[in-house]
């Protein structure tokens, strides 16, 4: 994968458009993260059986997990309608303001990224979330003065690939806060047959596996491998997806056994054998693989840490045993790495 392909997998308008068709519309087809699907059960059920409106809800994790998706669950498992913005979208209290006034009762309001909301705007949201309120200021200077607006009763669910960054005073006024976790190598290969069903590709238990293994434990990426598998298979193997036309496919397109790219490779590389294992700093690690310092930590650390080969400590980021080994190198100290 290119780089360019791989910030691809956070925002893509056609990927979008593919990816809706395969977006599971229900809680019983979204796979995996039995935690988060118990709450949601329960007080979806409960809201339902009190015609309340559910509990505001922060959905916090790495792209293409399903914060999204599950935003669009619960929209449609409460009747009401889904209302979509961002954080960087909404550059004026206004802005919030004209999209709140015009929400439908029992609506679901969707604040996607909402860790880089404004600050004047996250202010708007406080009445709002609490007491169905909307402040509004009238006219200015010393003649200005407040008119409270009573607004339709809302759920927002906000999502967030940082939730370290969501202010107190926001965090506090969300009912619930859920993070949702790579998916186990099972559950990604749930999904997979899923989407060839829906995608009409033929697909055995071998091919949904190899495929399963190399998809950072992301949906987005299960979904986006199958396409180009099932492309590969097409036009060099009959269009059957077994093990095997699998393996080779993912081969041509360079997503080596753990499901590693490029970046993550020159990641690894960089850490082991240009800075001997770390500590490096992230923006020193982010110039030498040229990668934007927020890309590093929201998208290709945590995997990485996820799999063990890298840590987070206070003086910088460190290679583990695993790093080492996976590149096929011998480590100098391994106790150093704690390892
Ligand atoms: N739990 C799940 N079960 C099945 N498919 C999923 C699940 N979570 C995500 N997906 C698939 O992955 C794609 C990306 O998910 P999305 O909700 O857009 O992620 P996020 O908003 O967290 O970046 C969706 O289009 C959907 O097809
Ligand atoms: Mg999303």
């Amino acid at each position: 994968m290119s780089d360019k392909e791989v910030l691809a997998l956070i925002a893509d308008p056609l990927e979008e458009e593919a990816e809706s068709s395969l977006r599971p519309a229900s809680l019983d087809e979204f796979v995996g993260q039995p935690e988060l699907r118990e709450h949601l059960d329960i007080v979806l059920e409960a809201a339902r059986a009190r015609g309340e409106p559910v509990g505001h809800l922060l959905l916090s994790g790495p792209p293409g997990l399903g914060k999204t998706t599950m935003a669009h669950v619960v929209a449609r498992e409460m009747g009401g309608a889904l209302r979509q913005t961002s954080g960087p979208a909404l550059e004026r209290a206004g802005d919030l303001a004209a999209i709140l006034t015009n929400l439908e009762d029992a609506g679901v309001l969707f604040i996607d990224e909402i860790h880089r909301l404004p600050r004047t705007v996250e202010e708007v949201l406080y009445p709002a979330m609490e007491d169905y309120q909307l402040d509004l200021v009238i006219g200015k200077g010393p003649s200005a003065h407040t008119i409270r607006l009573d607004l339709p009763r809302f759920t927002l669910i906000g999502a967030t690939t940082r939730a370290g960054l969501i202010t107190g005073p926001l965090r506090s006024r969300f009912e619930l806060l859920e993070r949702l976790d790579y998916y186990p190598v099972e559950d990604l290969e749930q999904i997979i047959r899923r989407s060839a069903r829906i995608l009409g590709v033929a697909i055995d238990e071998d091919g949904g596996r190899e495929i399963a293994r190399r998809s950072r434990g992301t949906p987005r990426i299960a979904n986006r491998l199958l396409r180009r598998v099932r492309d590969f298979a097409q036009v060099r193997a009959e269009g059957v997806i077994d093990g095997h036309v699998a393996e080779r496919a993912l081969a041509v397109f360079k997503i080596d056994e753990r499901g590693l790219d490029k970046v993550d490779g020159a990641i690894l590389q960089s850490l082991v054998v240009s800075f001997g294992g770390g500590p490096v700093g992230l923006s020193t690690l982010s110039v030498a693989v040229g990668e934007e310092p927020d890309t590093l930590e929201d998208v290709y650390e945590p995997y990485l840490m996820q799999l063990g080969f890298i840590r987070r400590t206070p003086r910088g980021r460190v290679a583990t045993a695993a790093a080492f080994r996976h590149l096929g190198l011998s480590q100098p100290d391994a106790r150093l790495f704690g390892a």
